[in-house]
């Protein structure tokens, strides 16, 4: 694993988004609830003994759209300075080495690790949004963003 360990307390309950994941920023805000919307999506698959590869296909999904949105992010950390680059963008690197890793171990066979992974995906997605997200709010809104 990389990065810090969470812990993972194991409630297989969705997320649900609260204004207090908002940074204020429309896109990116649309960007977050989609992704909590497909984690949702893979909570739900789960919850109701759809196979393995039904799952594995919505955290396809997820980490494609995570990409997506982390290319966006990094895009405006660049283009306008953002001294939290580096770390901000080590962040989405592990996160995504992170998925492959667990994606990696259920398609070699451990599907009992899936909901272990739909556990890291929540509190790495909040506690990125609430704690990592939310430094870059004043820089890209000092350039413009909406
Ligand atoms: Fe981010």
């Amino acid at each position: 694993m990389h990065g810090r360990p969470l812990i993972f307390l194991m409630d297989n309950h969705m997320i649900e988004w609260n204004d207090k994941y908002s940074v204020n920023i429309s896109l990116i805000d649309e960007q977050h609830k989609k992704l909590f919307e497909i984690i949702n999506k893979a909570i739900i698959a789960k919850k109701h003994g759809r196979t393995t590869k039904d799952v594995l296909e919505i955290l396809d999904e997820m980490t494609e759209y995570a990409l997506e949105h982390f290319e966006l992010e990094e895009r405006y950390m660049k283009e306008f300075n953002f001294t939290g680059y580096k770390t901000h963008r080590n962040e989405h690197i592990d996160f995504t080495n992170n998925s492959l890793d667990y994606k990696n171990r259920v398609v070699g066979g451990d599907s009992e690790i899936i909901n272990e992974i739909l556990e890291y995906l929540k509190q790495w997605l909040v506690k990125h949004i609430q704690v990592t997200d939310k430094k870059y709010i004043r820089c890209f809104k000092e350039n413009g963003i909406k």
